[in-house]
């Protein structure tokens, strides 16, 4: 085991860190938790813990393999560099870079420019035959200052969040203010355990948000909504990206129209711009939530969202569901989601 750390987003103070370690458990990828800094995560793991993580997060940044962390001030980053062993990283020939990623206002006497340079140096000095590149260098060192500590090492892998914005509620053929944002709709099917060939299940479908995520990461999606002119247009979006679907269909969500599913992953309607046909809100999931009950065998996972008001882990727990997480998004002065991961027992 060696150790790794990742460079989360800061769009929320836990979501990135549940999403990652969700990823690991659904690709049974073996780690240990070693610590968290603001928007860090330190790991023990493989190597293997770097491809699940590139292909399938929204939430995190970069992933880099440790080489060394200490507290934050130049003395000890400058004493930490004497004692790594880069000889396996780099040989005679090669490139490189030096990238300094500051969180929030974490350590402002250290300057990231100045760092990127005394690094650099420091690394020439203990290779000789390698060069810097700022353009395009074949490998690039990453430290990140976090908090009162310093961690650097090699960049293994960086996650843009250009496709995720891509494929934006606005991108899609069909748009309905209700839609979900691309980043939070694939960090909940992360979150719901979905994996490769698995049944995906949004009984309130709407655009499809959930149903192109779990589409784009080879899962078999299955989708519902009650109305018909919802149901066109999910069928319009993924055939814009061109995903199949295993079932889609006009159904109302309290009696799903199917038996089996491996995970389910919805937002039901708050009865602002998605309609909820005259009930309330609670009153659709808790109409919606022994329905899903009975489909999802012992284990299996949903995530679902809903307003904070609503106090979905409550009405969760009375039908049995297991309580797995809860995360508040707040997305304006009138509305905070909570976003639940619930377990069958
Ligand atoms: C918040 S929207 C879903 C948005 C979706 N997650 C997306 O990204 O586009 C909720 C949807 O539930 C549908 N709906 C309302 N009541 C329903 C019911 N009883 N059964 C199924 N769908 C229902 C609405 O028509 C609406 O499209």
């Amino acid at each position: 085991m060696t150790g790794f750390f990742f460079l989360l987003s800061g769009e929320h103070e836990t979501l990135p860190f549940a999403e990652l370690k969700a990823i690991l458990a659904t690709k049974r990828v073996k780690h240990a938790e070693l610590e968290r800094f603001p928007q860090v995560l330190r790991l023990d793991s493989t190597l293997s813990c770097v491809d699940p993580i590139r292909n399938r997060a929204s939430m995190t940044r970069t992933c880099c393999q440790e080489l060394f962390n200490c507290e934050s001030s130049l003395v000890e980053i400058v004493k930490a560099m004497q004692f790594i062993q880069l000889g396996t990283l780099l040989q005679q020939g090669d490139t490189f870079v030096v990238r300094v990623h500051r969180v929030g206002l974490s350590a402002r006497r250290l300057t990231s420019m100045a760092l990127e340079q005394k690094l650099g140096e420091l690394i020439l000095s203990k290779i000789k035959g390698v060069k810097v590149n700022l353009k395009n260098p074949l490998k690039t060192f990453f430290g990140i200052i976090t908090g009162d500590r310093f961690l650097f090492g090699l960049r293994l892998a960086t996650i843009s969040p250009t496709p995720f914005l891509q494929r934006g509620p606005r991108k899609r053929p069909f748009f309905h203010p209700s839609a979900m944002p691309a980043k939070l709709a694939r960090c909940m099917v992360n979150l719901a355990g979905a994996r490769e060939g698995d049944i995906l299940l949004d009984p309130f479908c709407g655009t499809g948000g959930f149903l192109i995520e779990g589409g784009l990461l080879g899962c078999r999606i299955v989708g519902f909504d009650a109305k018909k002119h919802m149901v066109e247009g999910t069928d319009r979006n993924l055939s814009f990206f061109n995903l199949e679907y295993d079932g889609l269909g006009v159904a109302d969500a309290k009696h799903l129209p199917l038996k089996r599913v491996d995970c389910i992953v919805t937002d039901p309607p708050y009865g602002r711009s998605a309609s909820t046909l005259g009930h309330t809100t609670e009153r659709v999931i808790q109409d919606f939530l022994p329905a899903s009950s009975s489909s999802m065998s012992q284990g299996k996972r949903m995530c679902i969202a809903a307003p904070k008001k609503v106090h979905i882990s409550k009405l969760a727990e009375d039908v049995g569901f297991k309580l797995k997480g809860s995360y508040f998004v707040y997305i304006h002065r009138s509305l905070t989601r909570e976003i639940l991961v619930l377990e069958q027992t």
